[in-house]
């Protein structure tokens, strides 16, 4: 088969079945992912760790485990561990009878099998379960400029934007055959061209405008493109710092969910803009200026897909994408501190806050666990949009402070502040 492609000798060789015929075909498919994006040659993946999009074990994926057992048995491994995006059960996150039925006999009946799949493919360990792999208590942050085969949505604009690193925005299993052959096509945000900014995006609020709704406005408005976003540092700062870090995490999961952003730049504040400001906006860009009426008006357009309007809340989720630790210590003091001034001592409203394992692990050796746990808040390492992604669902009124999970679920948006007044106030 002739390719379009420039490859080196030794990719020419996987192509031939040097190494198997299993890697054969996921060299090929790569080969032809690329060309089908116009790249011209194939670039070794050059980070420690890879990262995969898909951690649960759903009855109706068949044609993927046969895909992963295919691999397995023909020695396609992957060449570079990786971490998995979180999981979908977790036994301490309230469910009803019907919905734990519903899990554990018809939707994630393969969880097990698909785990151990993950373990022979390259999985690290048992805690590698979270789409905040890049948090230091886990341990999977690329460095800037290093080539990545990546595809969680949330974890690909970070790496790109806040850690420099490049990467595409792949689908599930293409970022698998990428770190088993250990090469990715050259195009799109790994070229100097593909990072340029489409869009200039001027923040002019008198207030710090929340991150997710920030993130929303943006994404919805430039969609794929990359936005090169002015005036934010004035409220988040001029350093990389763990708030800035906590902030650019909430607001780039919003802009990469609410539209397709795999990469932004944040003027003065992250690594490319720090280092080559505004030559990075290309000529003629779009101009979008973001007010305080702006986010509003974002807010308000958010559909409502509860059945009753009205409906008291009966879950809230808090952590999607998960929680850094200063996030959950900070959510730890403001419920605790709220439900003082309230007269009350447990959360009206049973509510989850998610993390990723081993910020789990650290946080519970902090007094703040304890803290957290009278409240009455449950701390998980789930995916709560795996949670929700079943019908019963659907008839439930959930809440949640994220963009992410308001877009592909019926649960109902509202601001963090609004969530915790929402939590910690007497219930009507
Ligand atoms: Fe993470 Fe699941 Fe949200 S993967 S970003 S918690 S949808």
């Amino acid at each position: 088969m002739d390719y379009k492609m420039t490859l080196t000798p030794e990719q020419l060789d996987i192509l031939n079945g040097s190494e198997g015929e299993a890697m054969a075909k996921v060299m090929k498919t790569l080969v032809l992912y690329g060309e089908a994006f116009g790249a011209e040659k194939m670039v070794p993946v050059t980070s420690a760790k890879g990262h995969l999009v898909t951690s649960f074990g759903l009855k109706v994926m068949k044609p993927v485990y046969n895909l992963m057992d295919q691999l397995i048995e023909g020695g396609a491994l992957s060449r570079q561990q990786f971490t998995v995006d979180p999981k979908p059960l977790d036994d301490n996150v309230p469910a009803g009878i019907l919905e734990k039925l519903v899990f554990k006999k018809f939707m994630y009946t393969m969880q097990d099998s698909y785990d151990s799949q993950l373990k022979k493919l390259g999985l690290i360990d048992e805690s590698s379960y979270t789409c905040t792999c890049y948090m230091d208590e886990v341990g999977n942050a690329p460095k800037k400029g290093e080539y990545l085969s990546w595809a969680e949505s949330s974890a690909v604009v970070y790496a790109n934007s806040v850690l420099g690193a490049r990467c595409n925005r792949n689908s599930g299993i293409i970022e698998l055959f990428g770190s088993i052959v250990g090469y990715v096509p050259y195009f799109g945000l790994l070229t100097d061209d593909g990072r340029k900014a489409d869009w200039i995006i001027e923040v002019k609020t008198e207030k710090k405008p929340e991150a997710q709704v920030l993130g929303s406005a943006i994404g919805m408005k430039v969609m794929e493109d990359v936005p090169y976003v002015k005036g934010l540092d004035k409220w988040i700062g001029n350093e990389l710092n763990d708030d800035a870090k906590a902030y650019l995490k909430d607001f780039g999961a919003a802009t990469a969910s609410n539209g397709a952003v795999g990469l932004y730049h944040i003027d003065g504040l992250t690594p490319e803009a720090k280092e080559s400001g505004e030559s990075l906006i290309r000529e003629n860009a779009k101009v979008y200026v973001i007010d305080d009426a702006e986010l509003q008006r974002v807010q308000d357009n958010y559909p409502i897909m509860w059945k009753d309007i009205e409906a008291a809340p009966k879950l809230c989720f808090v952590g999607c994408p998960h929680l850094s630790m200063a996030q959950l210590i900070e959510w730890t003091e403001n419920i605790s501190s709220s439900l003082k001034k309230n007269g009350l001592k447990k959360v009206t409203v049973p509510t989850v806050l998610t993390a990723a394992p081993a910020v789990c692990e650290e946080f519970g050796k902090t007094e703040y666990a304890k803290t957290l746990k009278e409240s009455g808040v449950i701390l998980s390492y789930i995916c709560p949009l795996m949670y929700m992604n079943n019908p019963l669902c659907k008839k439930k009124a959930v809440i949640t402070n994220s963009n992410k999970l308001r877009t592909y679920t019926t649960s109902r948006y509202y601001r963090s502040e609004e969530i915790l007044d929402i939590i910690t106030k007497e219930a009507k």
